[in-house]
């Protein structure tokens, strides 16, 4: 898109846009671990706006997401401040930028271009980063990144890795006396990954959309007894704060943390110059489908230690460090049909049901098209051959058609006026892409919102996973979330699969969802454009539902962070005869 013909004006509504939409990925990637776009997406987001502040210094913050590193931080762990600052790296997609960062570290470093310079190439493991500060060779504390400063205590659940020691030294190599800081990466072998989430669909819990993400939440849960029974790996690749002296280059510090027990990834090369380091680009872009654990590219490191140190770093990544990321995986398939599914909120998504196909390790059936304008501006046909993407951690999606294969009977897709769940109309509202069923009473409709009310991050009723909601919904036993108060073990366990046991865990596990915070509750509540942080905002400025419910217009504005969209939004929600009723009911039920 151009972008060079924005007025100041548009240029400041654009950075505002932009910073809100980088925020909101940061809280789902890092905080909620559910990323909802790909890394590339993200970081397309974030070039954007690092451009236009460059080019409007004036409307450049201190706090902008291209200058901070977002946090980690979640409620129930306690902070541990980092000795030394755990910082992100700076990221290319393309082998010539990492010849740019050959030649930039030779400008800034003096040296001619005819002395090569030395790096170490490491994988990039998906996973989780972790610093671990020994003292005196013995386990302090375990913690995870935060905001770069202040990270969570998460040493309970790191004990439970059985690759970590408790206590460094070998015959090899003594204790290093005083601190000694080993960062890191937790993650999970796919194997294991697979292995859990086929034990999670078996007990109707929502599985974890890929091996990072399960990392992440596992590393989070409140029980370390939990974790315990999740093998979770891990790999050290640096040293942060140290007392005693470090050896001269990157490598050799790999070399000290493998011998003092500390597990490193053998998968690293040192590379004498930068052609080395791209034949080594090369060779991994294949060669990582045979590793068992997910990488999402390669670590290029300088190697000298002292050089490192002139170099020295930005506010958000040293400058001796790059990362090369691979390009999403794409496939070539037929789209065999498209189909609508129905949303919590109404909107009807068009999906596309393809001729399975292997992409990046795992088999994909379905993609998402989006939009009817979406599907109208890619021109994609019933029938025709398609380009499919996959980014790791989303839905795959359709990019293109391949035209040259189209051969005559592939059918135009005519989006339907009829909602295929309920027979109810499907509308376009006009400055919306979407169209939505406007029937609220649609079954599809009813089930989305109790997914999302029953959901981790709202109010986390575990158990009350998508099958049951079909047959609660289905078998008319539920209609909306107030009906969940009511239900009784009886009942549950005459429902498929489900065991007495489990009938009454997911009765005490809605009871428990009764005390959630205010926040979650709002949250909960599905008031169009109030998702996680609005909800918080809500939380905090008022004391109970009562009082949002009565708050006027303009006391909502004076909330910061609400604006005039929003709070208009919220007085539509409170003013609908229905929604107080299932307040008063949710009230009634003791939520
Ligand atoms: S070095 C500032 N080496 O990638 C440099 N990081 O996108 C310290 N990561 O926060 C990190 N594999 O969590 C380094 N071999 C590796 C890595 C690695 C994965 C993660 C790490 C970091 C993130 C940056």
């Amino acid at each position: 898109m151009e972008r060079d013909e924005l007025t100041p004006l548009e240029a400041h509504a654009r950075i505002e846009a932009l910073r809100e939409r980088i925020e909101r990925h940061n809280r789902l990637y890092y905080q909620a671990a559910r990323p909802e776009i790909s890394d590339r997406e993200y970081d397309l987001l974030v070039d954007e706006l690092a451009a236009l502040e460059e080019k409007y210094p004036d409307l450049t913050r201190e706090n902008s997401p291209t200058r901070t590193i977002a946090t980690d931080r979640t409620e129930g762990f306690a902070p541990v401040t980092h000795p030394v600052p755990m910082l992100s790296i700076a990221n290319t997609y393309a082998p010539e930028e990492v010849r740019e960062f050959d030649a930039r570290l030779h400008r800034m470093l003096g040296l001619e271009a005819g002395r090569p310079l030395e790096y170490v190439v490491e994988l990039k493991i998906d996973g989780v980063a972790i610093a671990l500060m020994y003292e005196d060779g013995r386990l302090r504390y375990a913690a995870t990144r935060g905001n770069g400063v202040v990270g969570d205590d998460v040493t309970a659940n790191v004990r439970t890795i059985r690759k970590i020691p408790a206590a460094l030294a070998s015959a090899a190599a003594p204790a290093p006396p005083g601190r000694f800081e080993a960062r890191g990466e937790i993650f999970f072998r796919r194997p294991d990954f697979e292995r859990l989430n086929d034990d999670r669909a078996r007990q109707g819990l929502e599985v974890f959309a890929n091996p990072r993400n399960a990392a992440a939440g596992t590393l989070k849960l409140l029980d370390s007894r939990l974790v315990a029974r999740r093998p979770l790996d891990a790999v050290l690749y640096a040293v942060g704060a140290a007392d005693a002296p470090l050896p001269p280059t990157h490598a050799e510090v790999l070399d000290r943390l493998d011998a003092l027990g500390l597990p490193t990834n053998r998968e690293r090369r040192i590379c004498r110059s930068v052609d080395e380091v791209l034949e080594a680009v090369g060779r991994w872009e294949t060669g990582r489908r045979r590793l068992d654990y997910d990488i999402d590219g390669l670590v290029v490191k300088l190697n000298d230690m002292a050089l490192r140190d002139r170099l020295g770093a930005t506010a958000k990544s040293p400058r001796w460090v790059i990362a090369y990321k691979f390009s999403a995986e794409q496939a070539q398939t037929r789209l065999e049909a498209i189909e609508i599914q129905v949303g919590r909120t109404g909107v009807a998504t068009p999906v596309a049901h393809l001729k399975p196909v292997l992409v990046a390790g795992s088999t994909i059936h379905r993609a998402t098209l989006h939009n009817a304008d979406e599907i109208a501006r890619k021109d994609i046909r019933v029938g025709d051959t398609v380009v499919i993407e996959k980014g790791g951690e989303v839905i795959p999606k359709v990019v293109r058609v391949v035209e040259s294969l189209r051969s005559g009977p592939e059918k135009l897709y005519e989006f339907p006026a009829s909602c295929p769940v309920c027979g109810g109309a499907l509308r376009r509202l006009d400055d919306e892409a979407a169209h939505r069923c406007v029937n609220a009473s649609c079954p599809a409709q009813i089930k989305g919102r109790l997914l999302h009310w029953a959901a981790r991050s709202v109010m986390e009723i575990d158990g009350l996973g998508d099958k049951l909601v079909d047959q609660l919904v289905d078998g008319g036993h539920v209609r909306d979330i107030a009906d969940l108060y009511g239900l009784g073990a009886g009942q549950l366990a005459g429902l498929e699969r489900m065991a007495e046991k489990s009938a009454g865990n997911l009765v005490r596990q809605i009871e428990a969802s009764k005390a959630r915070p205010l926040g979650a509750l709002i949250h909960g509540l599905g008031i169009r454009f109030v998702g996680a942080t609005g909800a918080r905002l809500l939380a905090r400025h008022f004391e109970s539902l009562d009082a949002l419910a009565a708050a006027p217009e303009d006391e909502l504005l004076r909330i910061d962070g609400i604006g005039e969209i929003v709070a208009r939004s919220i007085r539509e929600f409170f003013s609908e005869p229905r929604n107080l009723r299932l307040i008063e009911r949710l009230r009634a039920a003791g939520v």
